[in-house]
């Protein structure tokens, strides 16, 4: 029989360390979706011909999620960190573009077949004879992660680099950061211990009553010679750092925002729009064909669970 392909062997190992269901993601499995806008700098347009750069704003379609496949996950989990925001400019006449990133600059393997090797380490429950030999994996498997005090007051990155075009035929590589207006706040010990199950989403209506969250996107900037085809090696921190807009969340969505199988939103990573392209980091398509597929099956258990 032949070797099942890659992205389907992604997307079973994570079930098998996560759970073995269909109709949530197996990755990323809690989250909220919520409404906004995105508004961009002048500076956006000197780099990008993207629409959702030229234009005097997007609406958005956001998802705040806890990490693993576990639907039920607590907010207070050790598990629940990294952090997800997956956000979706809604350009019109049917044109999207998606920005999806996690709370840590860091990620534990730099191709599909290396991610696979990290899922089936975590499976196996062998992670640690594993960063014996993958010592690129050890910064994201030790970092010390905190619990935001809401999803509002951490900063996101996208990981994988981006090709960025602009109007004269100029490109420049990129990594995107979602930089929190509120600063970053985090919870100590005891305040996370004094909270409840389900705190990030139960408290996120209230948070939002009292004005938006916002976020600056910004875009650091690769020098020549910066590696964008290996996540794992981040870029120094003195590169340019360019302010690309803000974006203001401003509720939780409602049904009516939402289609008919909610769930079954599929963000991705492949921009999708003119003046965006990948660059040539190997993990951008293998996302675009697991978040396919994973969407795809999600969808399919939605409708038969309806039917
Ligand atoms: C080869 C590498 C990766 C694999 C195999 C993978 C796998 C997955 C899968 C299967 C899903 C669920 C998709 C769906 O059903 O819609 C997902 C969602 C997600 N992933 Fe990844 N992922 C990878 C890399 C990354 C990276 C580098 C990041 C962070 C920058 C990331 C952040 C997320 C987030 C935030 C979601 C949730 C999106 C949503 O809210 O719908 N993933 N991932």
């Amino acid at each position: 029989m032949a070797d099942k392909p890659l992205h389907l062997d992604l997307i079973d190992t994570l079930k098998d360390v996560s759970v073995r269901v269909d109709h949530v993601r197996p990755s990323h499995a809690k989250g909220v979706f919520v409404i906004g806008s995105f508004t961009p700098s002048k500076e956006a347009k000197q780099l990008s011909t993207a629409p959702h750069f030229n234009s005097p704003a997007t609406p958005v379609l956001a998802r705040f999620s806890l990490f693993t496949g576990i639907p039920d996950l607590p907010s207070n989990d050790p598990q629940a960190n990294p952090h997800g925001l997956a956000v979706r400019f809604l350009i019109g006449d049917g044109v999207k573009s998606d920005i999806v990133c996690h709370s840590t600059p860091l990620f534990p393997a730099s191709t599909g077949e290396g991610v696979l090797g990290v899922f089936k380490a975590l499976r196996d429950n062998n992670v640690e004879e594993y960063l014996s030999t993958h010592p690129e994996a050890i910064p994201f498997f030790t970092e010390d992660r905190k619990t935001p005090k809401h999803w509002g007051t951490q900063t996101f990155y996208s990981i994988n680099a981006f090709k960025f075009i602009n109007a004269e035929g100029k490109s420049v590589f990129i990594r995107y950061r979602w930089v929190p207006m509120a600063g970053r706040h985090f919870l100590t010990d005891d305040e996370l211990a004094a909270k409840g199950a389900n705190f990030l989403f139960d408290e996120l209506p209230e948070a939002l009553a009292q004005g938006p969250i916002i976020f600056k996107l910004v875009a650091q900037v690769a020098e020549e010679g910066d590696i964008t085809g290996d996540c794992t090696q981040r870029w120094p921190e003195d590169r340019k750092l360019v302010e690309l807009g803000e974006l203001k969340l401003t509720r939780v969505a409602e049904k009516k925002d939402l289609p008919p199988q909610k769930e079954t939103i599929m963000y991705n990573v492949i921009p999708g729009v003119q003046g965006i392209e990948p660059s040539d980091d190997p993990i951008i398509a293998t996302r675009g064909t697991v978040y396919t597929a994973s969407g795809q099956t999600r969808r399919q258990a939605e409708i038969e669970a309806e039917a």
